[in-house]
This record gives structure tokens, sequence and C-alpha cells, in this order.
């Protein structure tokens, strides 16, 4: 079975792109490297010991598109690509609404000109917004709070809409959590481009000293300890999901949102403890203001990811913390370093 992946070269992608390799998927990488080394890619060929095919552009280049369909004759897509940083997408909403969502349009389009009917697309638990129950389960109302997560909620609408309009199509979207690790081996893993958003990504590069201490958003929350509590995902297990929702997309049709978490919250500073027992590192934090827009608690009912894909998490914080230190001590300066 054929699968292009857009934007695999990412985080995501590129961890995507390995367990494809492994389970003997013919696949075919598209990334215009917006976020992203050609590196990710070289090293994923190493781990996989295959290769596979890269094309160079980007998802909003009809042209380009159609030709990368006629090549490889996708059987499925799997659709990282796009922009992420909520921030930036609050100074340039046109720029997000153009890369996530008419890029994804021309993709669609591209896909039924070329019968190619199965696309998995990263969604995000930020279409939630703020918490009307715990745990966010997939009827929870959609009303994100940025211009990032109402391109991820458009999407979405488009792609059910999409779905409803060809029969034939099958539509998986996938609502992450707090993706967070990295491939056991340390050769690839999270390498943001800037000073990270992240938490996870931001405590890891203080304890390999690229940063000088972590700020703490927030301790009067109403949660365990007062701090911020998340759903972190492992993204090894993000990536089995992925390969569960393709596996599904081939005998359903239509279209399901899915959570991928792991039903568990994990606050900030449990967070940094793990971390620290990790690495054995001591990371070093003080409080400040609560970042805007954040939410106290986040974690994910996960029984239809099961019930329907069969998927669940199997990997821990403690795994996800190990896998970062592993990744990021190999690699202080990330790729390019
Ligand atoms: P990433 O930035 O590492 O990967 C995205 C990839 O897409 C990059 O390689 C980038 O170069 C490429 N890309 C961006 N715009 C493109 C375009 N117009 N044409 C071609 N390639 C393009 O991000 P990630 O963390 O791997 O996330 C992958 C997807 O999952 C994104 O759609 C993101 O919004 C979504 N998501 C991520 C998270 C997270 O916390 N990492 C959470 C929820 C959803
Ligand atoms: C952020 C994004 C969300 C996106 C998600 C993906 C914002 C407002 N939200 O959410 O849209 O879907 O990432 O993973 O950017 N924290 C600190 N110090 C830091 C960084 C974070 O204390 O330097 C805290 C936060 O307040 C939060 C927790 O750590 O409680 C996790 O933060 P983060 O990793 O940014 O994820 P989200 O807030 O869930």
């Amino acid at each position: 079975m054929r699968v292009l992946v857009t934007g695999g070269a990412g985080y995501i992608g590129s961890h995507t792109v390995l367990k494809l390799l492994g389970q003997g998927y013919e696949v075919l990488v598209l990334d215009n490297y917006a976020n992203s080394s050609p590196q990710a890619l070289a090293r994923v060929k190493i781990l996989a010991q295959r290769g596979f095919d890269i094309r160079e552009g980007d998802v909003c280049d009809a042209a380009f598109l159609n030709d990368v369909f006629a090549d490889f004759r996708p059987d499925a897509v799997i659709h990282f690509a796009g922009l992420k940083a909520v921030g930036e997408s609050n100074q340039e909403p046109l720029h997000y609404y153009k890369k996530n969502v008419s890029g994804s349009i021309t993709l669609l389009e591209c896909m039924q000109a070329h019968d190619c009917r199965q696309i998995v697309f990263s969604s995000s638990a930020t279409v939630y917004g703020e918490a009307e129950y715990l745990p966010y389960d997939e009827a929870h109302p959609l009303q994100p709070t940025n211009p990032y997560g109402r391109t991820k909620l458009f999407v979405e609408e488009i792609i059910r809409d999409w779905a409803k309009s060809w029969p034939a199509a099958s539509a998986v979207l996938l609502r992450y959590f707090n993706p967070v690790g990295a491939d056991p081996s340390g050769l690839i893993g999270e390498d943001p481009r800037a000073i990270p958003n992240n938490l996870v990504p931001y405590i890891a590069q203080v304890a390999v000293g690229r940063l000088d201490h972590l700020n703490v958003f927030g301790d009067d929350y109403d949660t365990r300890d007062g701090t911020g509590e998340r759903d972190y995902i492992h993204v090894e297990d993000l990536a089995d999901a992925h390969l569960a929702a393709v596996r599904y997309a081939q005998d359903h049709k239509g279209c399901e949102a899915i959570n991928i978490g792991t039903g568990h919250g994990t606050t900030v500073l449990e967070l940094l403890a793990a971390f620290e027992e990790a690495s054995g590192k001591k990371i070093a934090h003080q409080t400040v203001a609560k970042r805007e827009g954040d939410v106290a608690r986040s974690f994910a009912s996960v029984s239809k990811a099961y019930d329907l894909l069969g998927w669940r998490a199997e990997r821990d914080v403690a795994d996800m913390c190990r896998s970062t230190w592993n990744w990021q001590s190999n690699n202080p300066f990330g790729y390019d370093g």
C-alpha cells in the first residue's frame, strides 16, 4: 500500500514514517521544510534501513501536488503539513489560514482528481477550547480560542463535508493531546526552530544547558499542585495510532474524529520531577504569571480510539522523559547543531 505523508520531515511525521516503513508500506514524503530539516529524513532512512521518495514542495502548490499524485498514485494520505505556533497564528492569521486551510483544500481536490480516497488528518485537542466537562470526549463542544485552533476546526469541517459528498471517501481526524518524547534510538526527535513554546522541549533545553531556567506559568490553577495539567502522549504511541487509523480507513467509509491521548493528566511540577529523575539533572524553575489562553486541565476520553482503532497508549511519562532526554543529550542543538 502506498501512503503519501505531507509534513513527513516534521516531529510527528518523521516518527510515523519510520513506523510505516517498518510495517512495509511504500512511503512518499512531501515537505517544504518550513519547520524541519532534511536531516530528519536521512536519519529515518538509516533507522528503517529502507529508502523512500521525498519531494520538496508546498501543499498549497496544486501543480506540484498533481505531479506528485500522478507519479506516486497514493492509496492514502497522512496530512501532517501545517503551521502550529499559537502565538504566531495570532500575529499572522491569514498566513495560517492560507497554509493550513487552503493547503488542505488543494490536497483534497488533488486526492479526488486522482481517486485517492483515504485521509488521516492531524487535528488537535485545541479544537475543544475551555472544558465544559472532563475528560474531553469527541462530542464535547468545539470552541477553539485562537486562529491556529480554528484552522484545525475548519479543516475538520471541510474534510467532513468532502467525505459526505464522496461516498467512496474515508477520513480519520486525529485530535492529538500533547505529543512528547522521541524514538528510543535518540536519532530523531523534536527540534524546535526558535525558543520552544511547549513545556517538554523547553525543559529538555534547560536540562542540556541551552536555556537558563523554566518559567512555570501559574501555580494557582484548580489542580493537584496548582500548575496546569495535560495529557502527554508519547510520539511513538501517536505514530502507532496513525498506522491504526490508516488500517481503519481502508475498511470504513465516512469521517470520524478520534482523540489520541492517554486519558491521564500530569501537572507541570509532576512532569518536571519526572524529567529530573530521567535525566539526573536539576531543572531550575520559577513561577511566573499564567500564559494567556491556557486552560487548567486537559485530558482525553480514550474509549473511542480503542473501540474504533483498537489502539491505546502503552508508554508512560517516565518513558516520555527518558526518550526526550536521550534525544536531547545526544543532539543538544538538534539536527543541524
Ligand atoms: P512540525 O512543524 O514538526 O511538522 C510539520 C511539517 O510540515 C514540517 O516538516 C513542515 O516543514 C511541514 N510543512 C508546514 N507547512 C507546509 C506546507 N505548506 N507544505 C509542505 N510542508 C509543510 O509539527 P508536528 O509537531 O510534527 O505536527 C504535525 C501536525 O500535527 C501539524 O499539522 C500540527 O498542527 C499537528 N499537531 C501537532 C501537535 C504538537 O503538539 N506537536 C499537537 C496537535 C496537532
Ligand atoms: C499548547 C498550545 C495548544 C497546542 C498544544 C500542542 C498554547 C496556548 N496552546 O498547549 O494550542 O495544541 O500546545 O501540544 O500555546 N508551561 C509552562 N512553561 C512553559 C511552557 C508551558 O509552565 O514554558 C505549562 C503550560 O502553562 C501548560 C503546560 O505547561 O500548563 C503544557 O504547555 P504546552 O506544552 O505549551 O501545551 P498546551 O498548553 O497544552
